[in-house]
């Protein structure tokens, strides 16, 4: 196994990632973890030292303990890792100066030797290759044994190596999508720490499933269901774990699409037999929401009502305490901000945070290392059907923020029907995959139309329909008329109370997906 060393850079859990992509096998442990006695019980094949945000200048920075490099297997230092290892083994490293820091896109060049950890690099007939750099200090003065193989305008020595040790140090950051081809350097670091690649989704399974028990031991634990991949991956990937020890909790708000609550319920029921509570508190979300059509009031009466329930059935589990989340490696990340400054509150998310704090449970958080697309390749690995892995996200506040002004039952009711036909458009047409998320918003206007030869007056709906690759930038899809023609036609002959259908063409920025 590889052991990845974290000095605290943001990407790190990019690197794993690439590795997991070589199916290699590799655990990250924070540098205060990493003791002498620790890396003999590890003995690991091969170590990466992380970036991170100290500099190596300064007194009493992080350091890896000095029997790494004792240990003779192949080591990788990156951007802080590459600092600390020059540093470590004799060379030298000057604090950041204006016209050597580099942040960004950089150039790289080789030099005239050849290695293998490059093989594959410099290809492409301009004799370099793109890095993303971040840093502000530099390296200045190579360790004895090393040598230059790659140079930047910022970072003459880019790429550094001690060939007889297998001791590799870059400054850029091959595991971000910046450096287009730097998993290309893993694959060669890796080969040349003798990984052949057989490590799989189902060991990762495994693996989570081991930590998870020594997490939890013999404690309960509850999980808010909400249907969606993320927490249904960590419901059952608890269970497998723990069993009767989890209860979730599937709190229905009377905000759910057409036969959505009976299919989540259902699908849990027929496949894995988990303590799951179906909570409808429908009559309540409903009732407060009566009259209330401004859209963070929605969002702020939805969440607060979230966490009373979910707090209601919670106390009715004896010894509850741990609550399980399905959080991502992206919300950590996106948590932590980058600019330093506080970010303005576009809309506000609904989810369970905040629950742990209030409710005094500690968290369980087995997907936090985790991309969307590994979660579903461990979705597939835990027997979850197809059909509900590849499902469009839907937002925790439900049909609310789709139905904008004030939410009636009607209004709900003609929503359900109208997304449902949309849907099935969709799906008859063979669009479904290829769309990020589709809905239908009911609008609160009603428009005079004729049907037969009477005249109606119902509400007209948007269409909405989107590509994305994370939800934070999203382009409307463009539908041929045809298609938008028969759906239209659809949903107003099977839909009663809409008479009028019109198609949402704004990308986000500047609208948001959804309409409130
Ligand atoms: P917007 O509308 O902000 O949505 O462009 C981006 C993505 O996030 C989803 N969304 C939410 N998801 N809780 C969620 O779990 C929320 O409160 C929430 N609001 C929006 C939205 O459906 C889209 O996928």
């Amino acid at each position: 196994r590889l052991l990845i060393i974290d000095f605290g850079s943001q990407v790190t859990q990019l690197i794993a990632r690439r590795l997991r992509e070589l199916n290699v096998y590799c655990e990250i442990h924070p540098y205060q973890n990493v003791t002498d006695a620790f890396l003999t019980e590890f003995a690991p094949k091969a170590i990466i030292f992380s970036g991170g945000p100290d500099s190596v200048v300064r007194e009493g920075s992080p350091r890896p303990p000095k029997s790494a490099y004792e240990l003779g297997v192949p080591i990788l230092g990156i951007c802080y890792g590459q600092q600390v290892m020059m540093q470590d083994l004799g060379g030298l490293v000057e604090a950041g100066q204006s016209h050597t820091a580099e942040f960004g896109r950089a150039w790289v060049k080789p030099t005239e030797t050849p290695i293998d950890l490059l093989n594959g690099w410099f290809m492409d007939g301009t004799g370099r290759e793109q890095a993303w750099m971040s840093h502000g200090d530099h390296v200045s003065r190579l360790a004895p044994g090393f040598e230059v193989f790659g140079t930047s305008p910022g970072a003459p020595f880019a790429i550094t190596a001690d060939l007889s040790r297998r001791f590799y140090a870059v400054q850029f950051h091959p595991e971000v999508h910046h450096t287009p081809n730097g998993a290309t350097l893993y694959e060669n670091f890796v080969r040349d720490a003798g990984f052949t690649g057989d490590w799989t989704m189902a060991a990762y399974r495994e693996e989570m499933i081991a930590n998870i028990r020594e997490q939890v031991g013999d404690s309960h634990v509850i999980c808010a269901l909400s249907g969606g991949v993320d927490s249904s991956v960590t419901g059952i990937l608890l269970h497998e774990a723990i069993g009767d020890q989890l209860t979730c909790v599937f709190v229905d708000h009377g905000l759910l699409r057409l036969g959505e609550a009976e299919q989540v319920v259902q699908m849990f029921r027929d496949n894995y037999n988990l303590n799951l509570i179906h909570a409808d508190e429908s009559d309540l979300f409903l009732g407060e929401l009566e009259g209330v059509s401004d859209p963070e009031t929605k969002r702020k009466i939805i969440g607060r009502l979230f966490i009373d329930v979910f707090q209601k059935y919670a106390d009715q589990i004896e010894g509850a305490q741990f609550l399980a989340q399905g959080t991502l490696y992206p919300d950590v990340i996106e948590s932590v901000s980058f600019s330093g400054g506080p970010s303005v509150t576009i809309k506000s998310h609904h989810n369970v945070g905040g629950l742990p704090e209030k409710m005094g449970l500690k968290l369980v958080e087995p997907l936090r290392g985790l991309f969307k697309d590994e979660v579903r390749t461990l979705g597939h690995e835990l027997g979850l059907p197809a059909s509900f892995i590849g499902r469009h996200p839907f937002p925790g506040p439900g049909l609310a923020i789709r139905c904008p002004g004030e939410i009636t039952r009607e209004k709900l009711e003609i929503l359900r029907k109208a997304d449902a036909v949309y849907i099935d458009q969709i799906r008859k047409h063979g669009l479904y995959d290829e769309i990020w998320q589709a809905f239908v918003a009911i609008l609160p206007v009603r428009t005079v139309g004729v049907m037969g030869d009477g005249r109606t007056y119902d509400f007209a709906c948007a269409l909405r329909a989107v590509t994305s690759v994370d939800g934070m930038t999203a382009d409307y899809y463009p539908f041929s008329h045809e298609f938008l023609g028969e759906t239209a036609t659809r949903i107003i002959n099977e839909v009663k109370g809409i008479n009028r259908v019109t198609y949402d063409i704004t990308s986000k920025p500047p609208g948001t997906i959804e309409w409130e």
